[in-house]
């Protein structure tokens, strides 16, 4: 059978064909002995009208029809002489394919909260926002690939299982199976970042990226953090730390171009029910060029700011959420770019700055969401890496294949790893990180 899906249905230039289209009853309403089905399949947000009139064998159907019955609808694309919608679907069959019982199914047509949605994640697809969310997803990955594609990088994959802790918080996820101390003969863990085997291969493919799920154990249930989550990783090899933020700023500006150009629909979606000025922002950031400034400059607009924080900033301390969310939507309005930030807070592959007390990090921060991307120039150094590797109490052992590529033709290199949950909370407008990944793990909670 050849089924049509309902974005083209929709796009058609006239009237006249013929269609079979299979999804789900978003609602049905009875009137003037006619049955009026609107139905989705996921395609798009808008719906195809489906009219079963009482001569055909079907419109025996239209009392078991219920929100979130899957159906099967072959019939005539007409002109629809009601309002808000230029086309609508004259059945000549339907079949019922799936019943769901109004009485039992959860996702009933009307507004449920996002909470109560986050227990029915198994079935909250079929809500017009979590489908908006989830195409906005997809469109998200291909603009990934697009973008580094187009500057001839190579798509690498990164192994999730790792002996090393590649950020140095000991924040890891234990493997192993129940009857072994160590299957893998080591101690090993789902990776928190696939940078330090993607620094491997870019020292070698010249420009290369990872983008893949990654774990964290924090313990921390904030609205930004997932225990799984997915990084896009560039690396490139002859990159210093400007070359990194240029191309940190052109990946997000790119990414929201392409959002802009090709699900727009979900985009305007989004803005109309959950952040108004959406579309704007998206455009107004896309044509901005991003404010730069040091982790020194930074720390100075804070203390000078006259704000009372629930941490105060001082040299030497992590930025916090309220202090990110300050320099972008206050003073800059607008992206930021922090860079060389303090050795003593940064991992140990971070390339450490003649200054002797900071390194060549970079983070990119968001209005609304604060840091998106956290990024590096890599210490090329094999003294200087040896004596941070030593000094952190990390044990030389396990990273023998990490310090090679620093012996056999090194070469500066940098990368940095943007998070898509994230991202996907900009772009979407949600406000919860557990509304943008179909199944969230976090402490206490992995259901479905
Ligand atoms: O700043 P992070 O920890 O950087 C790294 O992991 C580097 N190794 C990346 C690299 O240089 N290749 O994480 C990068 C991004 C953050 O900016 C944030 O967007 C996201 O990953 N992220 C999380 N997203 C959701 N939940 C969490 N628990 C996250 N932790 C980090
Ligand atoms: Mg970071």
């Amino acid at each position: 059978m050849q089924r049509s899906k309902i974005k083209k249905i929709l796009e058609c230039e006239q009237a006249g064909g013929q269609f079979t289209v299979s999804g789900w009853v978003r609602s049905v309403r009875q009137s003037q002995n006619l049955a009026f089905i609107d139905l989705v399949d996921g395609s798009s947000g808008a719906g195809l009208q489906v009219v079963l009139e009482p001569s055909i064998k079907a419109y025996a159907l239209a009392d078991s029809l219920h929100t979130g019955s899957a159906v099967t609808a072959r019939g005539t694309l007409v002109e629809s002489p009601a309002k808000g919608q230029r086309f609508e679907l004259k059945a000549e069959d339907l079949v019922l394919v799936g019943e769901a019982d109004p009485e039992t199914f959860p996702i009933q047509k009307k507004k449920h909260t996002l909470e109560f949605l986050r227990q029915k994640a198994h079935l909250r697809v079929r809500t017009n926002t979590f489908a908006s969310v989830f195409r906005l997803r997809s469109y998200l990955s291909h603009a990934i690939h697009e973008f580094f594609r187009g500057r001839g990088f190579f798509y690498i994959h990164t192994p999730i299982i790792t002996a090393s802790d590649c950020e140095g918080a000991g924040e890891m996820f234990h493997i192993t199976t129940a009857d072994k101390k160590h299957f893998f003969g080591r101690p090993a863990y789902l990776t928190v970042s696939g940078q330090l085997e993607a620094e491997l291969l870019a020292l070698g493919l010249s420009e290369v990226y990872t983008f893949g799920p990654t774990f964290r154990a924090e313990n921390s249930n904030t609205p930004r953090h997932l225990a799984e989550f997915w990084m896009v990783e560039p690396e490139m090899a002859f990159y210093d730390l400007q070359d990194n933020m240029d191309l940190a700023e052109d990946f997000i500006k790119g990414i929201l171009e392409y959002l802009l150009a090709h699900d727009r629909e979900d985009l305007e979606f989004m803005e109309r029910w959950y952040q108004p000025g959406l579309l704007g922002q998206l455009e107004s950031i896309a044509a901005s060029e991003f404010v730069r400034l040091s982790y020194d400059e930074a720390v100075k607009l804070l203390e000078a700011s006259g704000k009372s924080f629930e941490f105060p900033c001082s040299w030497g301390h992590d930025l916090q959420t309220e202090h990110e969310r300050y320099l972008t939507e206050e003073k800059v309005r607008g992206p930021v770019i922090i860079h060389d930030y303090p050795a003593a807070i940064k991992p140990f592959y971070m390339r450490l700055n003649d200054d002797g007390r900071t390194v060549g990090a970079m983070d990119v921060l968001l209005p609304r969401i604060g840091e998106i991307i956290g990024g590096s120039q890599r210490e090329e150094r094999l003294d200087v890496l040896e004596r941070r590797i030593r000094k952190l109490g990390l044990d030389e052992k396990n990273y023998w294949w990490y310090l090679d590529t620093r012996r056999f033709g090194t070469a500066p290199h940098s990368g940095f790893g943007l998070g898509l949950e994230r991202t996907l909370l900009f772009l979407s407008g949600m406000a919860n990180i557990r509304d943008v990944i179909p199944f969230p793990r976090t402490p206490g909670s992995a259901e479905f």
